[in-house]
């Protein structure tokens, strides 16, 4: 969602600033804006709707905007719409001070109106705006003053950067349940809501907690808590190289993060296993604790929230114990049945989904011990769990995740062998087996890596479609609800999964002639079941593009229109080797469709709203 990025230092901050903005794109967003704060220009703000390109031509790539120190933004619209006036920086009536915002402020609308009631005009329909007006009423000269007071008027979740035109050697920053980061260089700090649009600059960074505010300047950055006192940060050093989060020669970073998933995969699970066992130093659970378990909630949303389906059944198999699968949107209003003897599994990406860290505050709030799945370092829902168990994915750019997908469904077989071998319940041999072939997965994943040509050719087939089923039974099922979601979020074509045997409890009336249905069939037992499940689709007309394990291949190839083969592993691995075809095959089909790939149109790579 929206991203900030701050700069306080030596060098002219625009173009810095519109460089931070550039690796915040991926973030999704719809206008963007810049301030630059100079002693004798005063505080120039340049906004406009659309792609980051209209902001950096209105300002001649930054150059028309003069000064040491600054804030850009990505908005991504909540209040109003997305156009230059809603843009943020939002300036004070006076033009004193500018302010940056992720999140929302709750109360706005009470807030707007004791100002208005004060004679202050409002010329935005944001919420932002308040905040800007609000601390230019309360302003008597010292900006962290100013702060101090706003913060206890001001409800909601906020990262806010801010400039004031009479303070030109400080930018002030302040977190409440959306991420800042802080960089440290030795001539200059920024501020970021996230890494990735300060590691140009720096790999020195601190995260701020809630209620934290932080006075930058160039040559130093003092953090404060919620009662202004003055508070010591670790600093921490991030060890991921600047190519990482560049394209590397790939057109899109989707492609790029397809392609990185064996590296991923083994980076997430080799450093796992040791001597045939797996283990998990960073799981402190022991075998009793484990035993007193009465069930496990898993809370995700979105693609998290599939690998959290296809958790259900590997862990229920493995551990015996019952597990829920929720959403995390839906987690704190269903009245969950929580209790001390539940682990609740919180899975994420960014590790900043506000709906996911709601969710999981409540359940730490009804008495769940918090173990989380998380691909970024010192982000909130890692460091507010019991443990974490981090997914070595490395930057996910593409707003559509498959390298961190891939991963998180990696820690979940770790998760599930290790907590099966301390319970005792999965035998030594198979246990063995099932590490051996875990420890072969990224090779497979390769493998059909290694051969796209084929998806692609399909991908040409099928891309005008415009409504496509998948089906599948078990595990099958849980992998179609993620390529169902690669597909249509993407290519925009509609698209919706199904278990295969539901079909004919409604669905079945959608298919007619031409309808596409991928029919994932790699479960063995199951083959049989979803080849009659097919021949239903096929007799009312479906195109059917089936995916089967190398075993079932020649069977599937006789029922089905196009066949996509996978190697053979152990069914509870099968949904790693599957969803690759899947991927592929969105990412083919939404090329072929013009999209923009790796920034879909309305969605935003961390959804910091609720
Ligand atoms: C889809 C996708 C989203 C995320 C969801 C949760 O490709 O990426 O559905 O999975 O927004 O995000 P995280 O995992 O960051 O909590």
């Amino acid at each position: 969602m929206c991203g900030i990025v701050g700069y306080i230092g030596t060098e002219e901050a625009a173009p810095i600033l519109l460089e931070g903005l550039r690796r915040l794109e991926y973030r999704g967003y719809d206008s963007a804006g810049l301030a630059v704060l100079d002693p004798e220009q005063g505080l120039q703000v340049a906004k406009a709707k659309g792609r980051l390109q209209v902001l950096a031509d209105l300002t001649g790539q930054g150059q028309k905007l003069t000064g040491h120190m600054g804030l850009g933004h990505t908005r991504w619209a909540t209040h109003g719409a997305p156009n230059d006036v809603n843009s943020h920086p939002q300036v004070s009536q006076s033009g004193r001070i500018a302010v940056v915002h992720n999140g929302i402020i709750e109360n706005y609308a009470r807030l707007k109106e004791f100002l208005e009631s004060k004679g202050i005009a409002f010329v935005s329909e944001t919420d932002t705006e308040v905040v800007a007006q609000l601390l230019d009423y309360y302003y008597e000269g010292d900006l962290l003053d100013a702060v101090g007071k706003v913060l206890h008027r001001i409800e909601g979740a906020y990262a806010l950067g801010i400039v004031c035109a009479d303070e030109p050697d400080r930018l002030v920053a302040v977190r409440k349940d959306s991420p800042l980061i802080l960089g440290y260089g030795a001539n200059f700090h920024m501020l970021a809501s996230d890494v990735t649009a300060v590691i140009q600059h720096t790999r020195e960074v601190c995260y701020l907690e809630d209620g934290e505010v932080a006075v930058l300047t160039a040559y130093g950055a003092q953090v404060y808590n919620s009662l202004l006192q003055p508070v010591e940060k670790e600093i921490s050093h991030v060890d991921w190289e600047i190519s990482a989060a560049e394209k590397g020669g790939y057109e899109h970073f989707m492609f790029k993060e397809i392609m990185e998933q064996p590296k991923a995969l083994r980076d997430t699970i080799f450093p796992r296993l040791r001597d045939g066992e797996v283990v998990l130093d960073e799981v402190s659970l022991t075998r009793e604790e484990l035993e007193r378990l009465d069930r496990l909630y898993v809370i995700a949303c979105g693609s998290s929230y599939h690998v959290g389906v296809a958790a259900k059944y590997t862990l229920e198999r493995l551990l015996r114990i019952p597990v829920e699968v929720t959403l995390a949107s839906e987690f704190r209003y269903c009245d969950p049945i929580v209790t001390r003897r539940t682990l609740a599994v919180v899975i994420s990406q960014s590790g900043e989904t506000i709906d996911t860290l709601a969710a999981m505050r409540e359940a730490r709030r009804l008495g769940a011990r918090l173990l989380s799945i998380v691909n970024v370092v010192g982000s909130t829902i890692a460091r507010e769990s019991d443990d974490v168990i981090y997914t070595w994915a490395g930057p996910e750019i593409a707003v559509a995740t498959t390298k961190a997908y891939s991963t998180q469904l990696a820690v979940i077989y770790l998760l599930g062998l290790r907590f099966a071998h301390l319970l005792g319940t999965v035998g030594e041999e198979e246990y063995a087996g099932m590490v051996a072939q875990l420890r072969q997965l990224p090779a497979k994943v390769e493998e059909i890596l290694s051969d796209t040509e084929k998806i692609q050719y399909y991908a040409s087939i099928y891309f005008n479609h415009d409504s496509v089923f998948y089906i599948g039974r078990n595990i099958d099922y849980a992998v179609g609800l993620e390529g169902s979601l690669k597909l249509k979020e993407i290519s925009y074509i509609h698209s919706e999964a199904y278990a295969a045997g539901e079909l004919k409890h409604g669905t079945i009336s959608l298919i007619e002639d031409g309808t596409l249905v991928v029919a994932l069939a790699s479960w063995g037992d199951l083959f049989d079941k979803l080849m009659s499940n097919v021949k239903e689709v096929k007799a009312r007309g479906a195109d059917v593009v089936g995916i089967t394990t190398r075993s079932h291949g020649a069977e599937l190839a006789k029922s089905v229109d196009s066949a996509i083969q996978i190697p053979d592993t152990h069914p509870m691995f099968l949904p790693s080797l599957e969803v690759v075809p899947m991927q592929l095959f969105a990412y083919y089909v939404a090329l072929m469709r013009g999209c923009d790939i790796d920034k879909p149109r309305n969605l935003a790579k961390s959804v910091t709203v609720e």
